[in-house]
């Protein structure tokens, strides 16, 4: 991921704390994103709630603005109304985050053509699109791609589509069930589907809006294109990372507190995680309570995709590991390379290796205050709460990353008596 342009390179300063008290969650990032995609095919007005302000949000609008939508954005409500015009999405914003591809599908059923550049490479690994591109074809999309942009044009397509992801991809599943919802008399089955929360919730958001789609939130996804979407108001759903990265950061410091405002639910591999490694986890109807007062135990972990242990909490877990009795292990399933956070926790004292996809941590007394660098999003929330672990003071680069995907980041540590500074 390249640097957002306009945002001044700054670094967050730790020290240890241990935290305690109760931190409330926002809207998903992974929730959003799709539905503002998922936008473009509504013609009337959209009131969309509960959308986080970070940067990745942002970067989504402003492709919204620039295909011809208007959008207003104040106090976590986004506004859209307005028509699609523009057939054209520029590379400076799809390289900003590889989300914007989504847009691709409902830009060309607006305007039967649309131009989307091709993401580029990832930190946390190789990130093609083939999966989006094998099922637009499969939606009747004619698709050439030339000096890295994605020409695409609306041809017609049979009337039952079963389209077979090689892997259930979160993001080709939200692109193609979000352009099959308007595919006027098509019926659509996408098979081996991502079954995350949020693919869910952009059902419910489309369905809303007039979609007919059914069976989101299992490996088999059906979807009678219709010829209309209606505009309304919708709510995202919380932020499941967020809250895991909040809840392992409280345990991780030997703390106690109260993660609110979220789906326990989405979260279990988690709480059965924390609870096998040593940590108190008491569940309620919308918040949960954790105490890691004990010494951790080590665990095995296969990163999976939902409902199995996010990738997006990798990172996190690997850091409260690190300090465990015992020697772990964390297979990332997912994003294979996924693990350029290793490095920089083995500079905090951490004793980790890497084999084949798989991580080794052999569990140490302590981490120690270092200077750091956040490769991605999810290693460098990953890295405050290392920070907030180790002995003395911890800098930790790159504050950009963090900033694409937590909300107040900065109020939310201090509130649960995080001693973090934020320097530009
Ligand atoms: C989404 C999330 C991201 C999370 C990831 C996995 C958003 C905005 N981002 O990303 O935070 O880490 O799910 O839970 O929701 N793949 C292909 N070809 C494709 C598409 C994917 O080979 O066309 C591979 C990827 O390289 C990866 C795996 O499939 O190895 C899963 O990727 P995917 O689920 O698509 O991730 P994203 O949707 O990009």
């Amino acid at each position: 991921m390249l640097i957002n342009e306009g945002i001044k390179l700054g670094y967050f300063i730790l020290e240890k704390s241990h935290l305690n008290g109760e931190v409330k969650i926002s809207g998903a990032k992974n929730a959003a994103l799709p539905i503002l995609a998922a936008s473009l095919l509504v013609d009337d007005g959209l009131e969309i709630k509960n959308v986080p302000d970070l940067l990745d949000v942002r970067t989504m609008i402003e492709i919204l603005k620039t295909i011809g939508k208007s959008v207003k954005f104040e106090n976590n409500i986004v506004k859209i109304s307005g028509d699609v015009k523009n057939k054209v999405v520029p590379y400076d914003l799809v390289r900003k985050m590889r989300a914007s591809f989504n847009v691709l599908g409902p830009l060309v059923l607006k305007l039967g053509e649309g131009q989307v550049s091709l993401p580029g490479g990832c930190a946390i690994g190789v990130r093609p699109v083939d999966f989006h591109i094998m099922g637009l074809k499969k939606l009747g999309f004619e698709i050439d791609i030339e000096h890295g942009e994605v020409f695409a044009k609306k041809e017609n397509c049979e009337k039952e589509v079963i389209i077979n992801l090689p892997f259930p991809s979160v993001g080709a599943t939200e692109h193609l069930m979000t352009t099959a919802s308007l595919l006027n008399g098509v019926k659509v089955t996408i098979e081996n589907a991502a079954m995350e929360p949020e693919v869910v919730d952009l059902q419910n958001f489309l369905n809303k809006m007039g979609a007919i789609i059914t069976g989101a939130g299992t490996r088999k996804i059906f979807i009678k294109g219709v010829k209309k979407l209606r505009g309304g108001s919708y709510t995202v759903v919380p932020d499941r990372i967020e809250a895991g990265t909040y809840a392992l950061s409280i345990a991780a410091t030997f703390g106690e507190g109260l993660v609110k405002n979220i789906v326990p639910e989405h979260l279990e591999v988690l709480w059965e995680v924390l609870k096998e490694t040593g940590t108190d986890v008491k569940i309620f109807d919308k918040s949960v309570y954790v105490n890691g007062k004990n010494k951790k135990k080590a665990i095995n972990i296969n990163v999976q995709p939902y409902p199995g242990f996010p990738t997006d909490l990798q990172p996190q877990i690997m850091v409260y590991l690190s300090v465990a009795h015992g020697t772990s292990m964390i297979i990332e399933n997912v994003f294979k390379n996924r693990f350029h956070h290793v490095d920089e926790l083995v500079r905090m004292g951490a004793k980790i290796k890497v084999i084949d996809g798989t991580a080794i941590i052999e569990g140490v007394e302590k981490l120690s205050g270092a200077k750091v660098e956040g490769t991605d999003l999810r290693a460098t929330a990953a890295l405050i709460i290392a920070g907030f672990m180790a002995d003395g003071v911890t800098e930790v680069h790159n504050d950009f990353h963090v900033l694409r995907g937590y909300e107040n980041i900065i109020p939310k540590f201090e509130g649960i008596g995080g001693k973090i500074k934020h320097l530009r």
